[in-house]
């Protein structure tokens, strides 16, 4: 079929640790999803459950001492976890480009914003003239809204808003297939982040990219996302379209996340909140990671841990409640 969505990332039971003094944290445990040519995926989950851990190993980036102690993550039939660094050099910011979490400390303060670009631009192809990569920087700024005398600005001398776009255009002046863009909203102000996420979408049309969205902000993920995987403590707990994770959520930890979000339309005396805690990462419990904090526990979720299971149409859920018990 020709409008046959195709694969262009297949990360396969992947985990990740970072051994510390007192054990290893168990940040991300088991985790498979597919991400399709121009397709955006949403990453949702509370603070330290893995989101930044899984998006930087996607460009085999961890922060010490972290490692990956299994799976596999395809790149276009290539897994990226046993590429030469010579390859990995060329794919960062070519092929995958990541908006980290935090813009100001990505950007280099000794630097101009059209010293950024430049030098971003040889970097990966030494043959562009300082001509051609300030006309391509010309081209970026102008989709982005940036006025050319930013060029000769330093980064302390920009706003918040300012920094993410200088990030963004930065992180598309390559042309990558698939933008990761870790929690790219947490900075800026509604009107700022409304201004954002209108951005991303034309992006998106004008780039034919794919986009990894990592963020804990549901309404953004609402507005940019095709799917949405749920992750909780390292794991994830339910993958479907954005519409099903809203209108059907299957898991009771998706359906407390999204009970969770206030809505101005409805009368609520108190705010919806989440009894418990996320656990310790070094010390997870035995079976389903959420079974301590779910309203449906059952005996078989603290003693053995559901895997992925098709329960819907495309729409996969890691829980007891749906699946087989036998297996
Ligand atoms: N360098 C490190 N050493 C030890 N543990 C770490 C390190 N970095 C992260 N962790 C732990 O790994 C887990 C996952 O962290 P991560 O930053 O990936 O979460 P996150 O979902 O991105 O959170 P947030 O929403 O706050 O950004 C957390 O329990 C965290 O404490
Ligand atoms: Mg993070």
């Amino acid at each position: 079929m020709a409008d046959e969505q195709k694969t262009i990332l297949d990360v396969q039971h992947l985990s990740i640790a970072y051994p510390i003094s007192i054990g290893v944290v168990r940040a991300v445990e088991d985790v498979s999803f597919t991400l399709d040519d121009g397709e955006a995926l949403g990453l949702v989950g509370e603070s330290g459950c893995g989101k930044s851990t899984l998006g930087l190993s996607i460009l085999k980036l961890q922060r010490p001492p972290g490692r990956v102690t299994a799976g596999k993550i395809m790149y276009r039939g290539t897994d990226i976890l046993s590429m030469s660094d010579k390859s990995l050099l060329a794919m960062r910011g070519r092929s995958i480009a990541m908006i980290f979490q935090n813009p100001l400390t990505s950007l280099n303060p000794l630097f101009t914003v059209e010293r950024h670009f430049l030098e971003t631009i040889r970097y990966h192809d030494a043959a562009y003239s300082r001509e051609k990569a300030l006309a391509a920087v010309q081209t970026i700024l102008a989709v982005l809204g940036i006025e050319k005398k930013r060029l000769k600005e330093y980064p302390h001398q920009l706003s918040g808003g300012m920094r993410q776009r200088i990030m963004i255009g930065l992180a598309l002046i390559m042309n990558p297939d698939i933008l990761i863009a870790d929690e790219p909203t947490t900075s800026l102000d509604v009107i700022v982040e409304a201004g954002f996420t209108e951005l991303l979408l034309e992006l998106r049309r004008l780039y034919k990219l794919s986009i990894i969205l990592i963020t804990h902000n549901l309404g953004l993920v609402a507005e940019i996302a095709d799917r949405i995987a749920v992750m909780y403590a390292g794991t994830i707990m339910e993958i479907a379209t954005a519409q099903e994770i809203f209108d059907h959520p299957l898991h009771p930890y998706t359906q407390g996340l999204i009970n969770c979000v206030p809505n101005i339309r409805v009368e609520q005396k108190e705010l919806v909140t989440m009894p418990g805690s996320p656990p310790d990462l070094v010390d997870p419990p035995v079976g389903c990671r959420f079974a301590p904090r779910c309203p449906k526990v059952m005996d078989i979720c603290r003693v053995k841990s559901p895997s992925l299971r098709e329960h819907a149409p495309a729409h996969v859920a890691a829980c007891w409640l749906y699946g087989k018990r036998e297996d």
